[in-house]
């Protein structure tokens, strides 16, 4: 049987910064999908890491690695007509121009936020560990992240609130095409 493209899933993608708000804010686009009987499937950067992703690290080589498995799954599941929300860092250019090709239905969503506030954020203590060398190739200090020419969308976490974020997500989707 034969899914109708407008029954098939759209991949919003979270790219941004470690600490910008990636995971927090597609969970909470994930949870407001599902209230309205929208099925939908969080894909997590730290998650996959420790599952289907195990072992790889942050070298260019194996960050494009991990975004291609991530991709992969993302395709079978939006063509089974699930919405997937991406949040992975995806820091370079090259690996998101990969991402939009290779799955139909993608959407590029810029978590936007100064790197000196996700610093200053630190939830994991990451950004302290990598100011003493102790993280190599850390997104931000040690490794490059190529700010979006182009996202579809784009969130200022550092401005706005979680809720004003998640609706401005929200509304362009149901712009593109009404969420039931
Ligand atoms: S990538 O670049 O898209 O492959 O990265 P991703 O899979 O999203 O993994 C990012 C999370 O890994 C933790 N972490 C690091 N991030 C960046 N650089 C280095 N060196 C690094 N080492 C560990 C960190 O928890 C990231 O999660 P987020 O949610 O982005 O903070
Ligand atoms: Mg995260």
């Amino acid at each position: 049987m034969n899914i109708r493209q407008e029954e098939k899933g759209t991949v919003l993608w979270f790219t941004g910064l470690s600490g910008a708000g990636k995971t927090t804010t597609a969970r909470y686009v994930a949870n407001e999908l599902l209230q309205r009987g929208v099925r939908a499937e969080l894909l997590d950067g730290d998650e996959l890491r420790e599952t289907i992703c195990k072992g790889l690290g942050f070298s260019r080589e194996e960050r494009f690695e991990n975004i291609k498995r991530i991709a992969y799954v993302s395709k079978l599941l939006a063509r089974n007509g699930v919405h997937v929300l991406v949040s992975a860092i995806t820091p370079y250019a090259e690996m998101r121009d990969y991402a939009r090709q290779e799955i139909p239905g993608f959407v590029e969503v810029y978590v936007k936020c100064p790197l000196e506030e996700c610093e200053r954020r630190d939830v994991k203590g990451l950004y302290a560990k990598a100011r003493r060398g102790e993280v190599k190739h850390f997104t931000g200090i040690s490794d490059p992240y190529d700010i979006p020419s182009d996202p579809d969308i784009t969130i200022c976490t550092s401005s706005h609130s979680l809720q004003h974020n998640s609706d401005q997500i929200l509304s362009w989707l149901n712009r593109r095409a009404p969420l039931k």
